[in-house]
């Protein structure tokens, strides 16, 4: 078998990413966006969060026109983007299902258009967006290869996969897997409880957490887990002298797994908190009240 000389050192990025997923509602210009990004590095947050489909197939691009404003800000982040959902889009009039698509054809083509948009010549990490039934991981695989060779993707990962799912793709493709991008948040506990999480202890694979602070739902939610965590965290906020959106984000950094929270807010202010969140140590006993809180009843 062709060796490709992978680096195994596994993800590399900053522990908090920014998302762009919302990119296209937040009404910057390009040199806004940039000096936004030039923010971000200056906060320590290096790594950006993309999508092929964030904003209706547009948000990749707004990055790349701020980036090409200041093209030597290129190697002081890392880009994160993904591939494989397939969104009818007036951008695509081709598609006409919203399906999944990992044909190598389709990975492949997908790269070189994120590399178009994003206007730069490499991809740090790239996600399979969601698992597919369809997938045929050996086909994933020499798209990986081609990728990697060609000096397109610098490392690969997946987003929204099982342990299962994850094993089976990384059982075909060379590469190691090295991020496995899920919904983690104190209003969302599902990961943390079926086994997604351990698995990325057992094999050094970074978490990432996508929508962290629930979407916003941390803040304006009404549901009864949502009322329990926001009425804990505030008390849990004059404690700690600081913001219940921090308190959710150290929450999650607590964790042994190494969580990277991916927050997704465009408001400076938000992120300089986010960024700050990192240094927050909450207590055994604090962690634990939000979890019960989410839960709704104790541990046993
Ligand atoms: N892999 C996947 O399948 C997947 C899925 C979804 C998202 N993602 C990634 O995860 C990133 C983050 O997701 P997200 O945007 O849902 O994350 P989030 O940080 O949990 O939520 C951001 C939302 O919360 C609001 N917010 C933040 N702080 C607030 C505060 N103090 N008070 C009130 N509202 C506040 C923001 O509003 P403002 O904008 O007004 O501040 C924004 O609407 C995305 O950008 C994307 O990169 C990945």
């Amino acid at each position: 078998m062709m060796r490709h000389q992978y680096h195994p050192l596994g993800f590399e990025g900053s522990r908090i990413a920014q998302g762009f997923w919302r990119a296209n509602e937040w009404q910057m210009s390009s040199a806004e966006l940039l000096s936004f990004v030039e923010s971000c590095v200056e906060l320590g947050v290096t790594t950006m969060d993309h999508a092929d489909i964030y904003g209706d197939y547009q948000c990749e691009a707004l990055f790349g026109q701020a980036l090409a404003l200041k093209p030597s800000l290129r190697e002081k982040v890392e880009i994160v983007t993904k591939c494989g959902i397939l969104l009818p889009s007036s951008h695509k009039p081709d598609i006409k299902v919203h399906r999944y698509d990992y044909r190598a054809e389709h990975i492949i083509a997908s790269v070189d258009q994120s590399l178009a948009s994003l206007k730069c010549e490499y991809i740090d990490t790239l996600l399979m967006h969601r698992p597919s039934p369809l997938m045929d991981a050996d086909e994933v695989a020499q798209a990986f290869d081609l990728l990697f060779t060609l000096g397109k993707v610098k490392h690969f990962g997946v987003s929204n996969y099982s342990p299962a799912q994850f094993d089976l793709l990384q059982s075909r493709v060379e590469a190691p897997l090295v991020v496995n991008q899920v919904e983690l948040s104190a209003l969302e506990l599902k990961h943390f409880n079926d086994g997604c999480l351990d698995h990325m202890q057992q094999h050094a694979v970074t978490p990432m957490a996508w929508s962290p602070l629930g979407g916003g739902r941390l803040f304006s939610s009404n549901d009864e887990s949502s009322l329990r965590v926001r009425n804990v965290l505030t008390e849990l906020a004059d404690k700690y002298e600081t913001g219940i959106d921090q308190l959710a984000l150290a929450w999650l950094l607590r964790h042994p797994a190494g969580i990277c929270p991916v927050v997704g807010s465009g408001n400076l202010e938000r992120l300089k908190l986010a960024a700050a969140s990192l240094a927050i140590t909450l207590s055994d006993d604090d962690w634990f009240k939000v979890w019960i809180a989410s839960q709704g009843h104790s541990v046993a």
